[in-house]
């Protein structure tokens, strides 16, 4: 692999991918294949902490690992791999709990949200972002492209590093998080950030009806058509925005201004913008997704070229802190 920065990023087997995915972190990864080395992965390790169903586990990752090639991966120059064909990761994860604090993970969002909530917390859920830390130095990784919703973790990650540089000497890359600011929170259906656990997505690749349909179901206020809109206050006008240029979201944004578009014509038209995107990537990804062996094999070549580094890095460790 070359002198390019590395960038790396991963993404949970939990639910059907979704519009929030796809801009927050697909499309952005997938654009830096042109300037960075990347490497990609599905984190099944970490969806452990919320899934316990082993058939649904398989299925998310056939369809992660689809998208990916649907969407142009290029899987010879870059790694695109599962979490679990690495279990150094583990390994990497348990030295740097040694030097942890606990506190830390108490102030972290997904375990403080569980906690207000009164849910069950495993040591799982509690370590979580022990484990995404490890994710992202194992492979000296220099960027980190991510929704905003992982800045916290992206923090975390680089506290442990330079912490553990300081106690055992340089042996850890400190990484950047790469957070698209325009794109930063998608909103559902229902107007509130779209997300699997609020069952309120647009999935990504669902047949154009299916995609239409949900399109049609997003939530608008109840002004009529000749009413004055504002634009930066609509769902159906922060979809459209993520896809279309300048000019077409100010003519968009200029008709809703004046009273002169329902929320009815907005969202055919959000629907149309949509879809010339992603059209053709949904005829690849449905050829694809039946193809195992096809889909298997992006997995194993993309394990081989991680583990290399995997190795590597925890090596290093290893040696740094006397094993
Ligand atoms: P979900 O909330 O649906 O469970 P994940 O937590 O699995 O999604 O997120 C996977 C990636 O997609 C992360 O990088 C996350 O920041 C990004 N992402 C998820 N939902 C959104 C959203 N609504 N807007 C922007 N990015 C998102
Ligand atoms: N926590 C991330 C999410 O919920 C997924 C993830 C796990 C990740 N390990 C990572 C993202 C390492 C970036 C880098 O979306």
């Amino acid at each position: 692999m070359g002198a390019k920065p590395r960038s790396l990023s991963g993404i949970k087997p939990t639910g059907t991918p979704h519009l929030g995915n796809y801009l927050g972190m697909i499309k952005p990864a997938i654009q830096l294949q042109k300037t960075h080395e990347t490497f990609y992965f599905i984190a099944d390790y970490h969806a452990l902490t919320s899934t316990r169903d082993p058939e649904k586990l398989r299925e998310y990752t056939n369809d992660l690992t689809a998208i990916f090639a649907a969407l142009g991966m290029d899987f010879e120059n870059h790694a695109f791999f599962r979490q679990s064909d690495i279990p150094e990761v583990t390994e990497l994860t348990w030295i740097l709990s040694c030097i942890t604090s606990k506190g830390m993970m108490e102030r972290a969002h997904a375990y403080k949200d569980a906690i207000s909530k009164e849910q069950d917390v495993s040591m799982g859920l509690f370590c979580y972002p022990v484990l995404m830390a490890c994710d992202i130095l194992i492979y000296d990784s220099n960027f980190v492209p991510v929704g905003q919703d992982q800045r916290q973790h992206l923090e975390i990650t680089r506290d442990l590093a330079i912490r553990f540089n300081h106690l055992y000497g340089d042996a850890l890359v400190v990484p950047e998080a790469i957070i698209a600011e325009d794109v930063a929170t998608i909103p559902g259906l229902d107007g509130r950030k779209m997300s699997k656990s609020y069952g309120n997505i647009i999935p990504l690749f669902a047949s154009e009806k299916q995609f239409r349909k949900a399109i049609m179901k997003i939530t608008t206020d109840s002004k009529s058509v000749d009413e004055a809109k504002d634009p930066e206050a609509c769902s159906v006008f922060a979809l459209f925005k993520c896809f279309a240029d300048k000019a077409d979201q100010e003519a968009l944004a200029e008709r809703y201004r004046a009273g002169d578009m329902g929320y009815g014509e907005a969202k055919q038209l959000c629907f149309e913008k949509l879809n010339a995107e992603l059209h053709e990537p949904r005829e690849i990804y449905q050829q694809i997704r039946n193809d195992q062996a096809k889909l298997d094999g992006i997995l194993e070549s993309g394990r081989d070229k991680a583990r290399v580094i995997a190795r590597q890095v925890t090596d290093r460790v290893r040696n740094k802190v006397g094993l």
